[in-house]
């Protein structure tokens, strides 16, 4: 979708999205909110007793823009109490998507925030052909 992002409105729902996180073994609440053709896709994590078997809440994102018919993101923006940058796993996921996508880093407990980019974040990608 053509125009600015509204990271307003991105923010809110990541922030959102967080409180219903599954997290009853970390404790560690996470919400994402991903921008695709003029739509918000969110996700939480969603942890389980087995732990390996838990999905972090960008990747969680993923799954609903994909899932939905998006595959071309423009923005995410990542909800946790302090300000936390998405884990290596997630990286790699986001960057099938969008190896430039920008990201805003939001702490729900101080309201501080970071703009950052999926560049940034993960220098040396793995790719195939690169
Ligand atoms: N987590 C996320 O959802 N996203 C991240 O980028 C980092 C970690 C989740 C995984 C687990 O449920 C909890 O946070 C603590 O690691």
């Amino acid at each position: 979708m053509n125009g600015q992002i509204n990271w307003d409105n991105l923010r809110t729902a990541a922030l959102a999205v967080r409180q219903r996180a599954w997290a009853p073994y970390s404790k560690f609440q996470v919400g994402a909110a991903l921008s695709a053709g003029g739509n918000i896709f969110i996700g939480c994590n969603v942890e389980n007793v087995s732990y390996p078997v838990g999905m972090c809440a960008e990747r969680s994102a993923i799954a609903a823009m994909v899932s939905a018919g998006f595959v071309q993101p423009d923005a995410l923006v990542v909800a946790a109490g302090p300000l936390i940058t998405p884990c290596g796993m997630c990286r790699q996921a986001l960057y099938e998507f969008s190896p430039t996508l920008p990201v805003l880093l939001v702490s729900a407990d101080t309201g501080e925030q970071k703009e950052t980019t999926l560049q940034a974040l993960l220098p040396g990608a793995f790719q195939v052909d690169p």
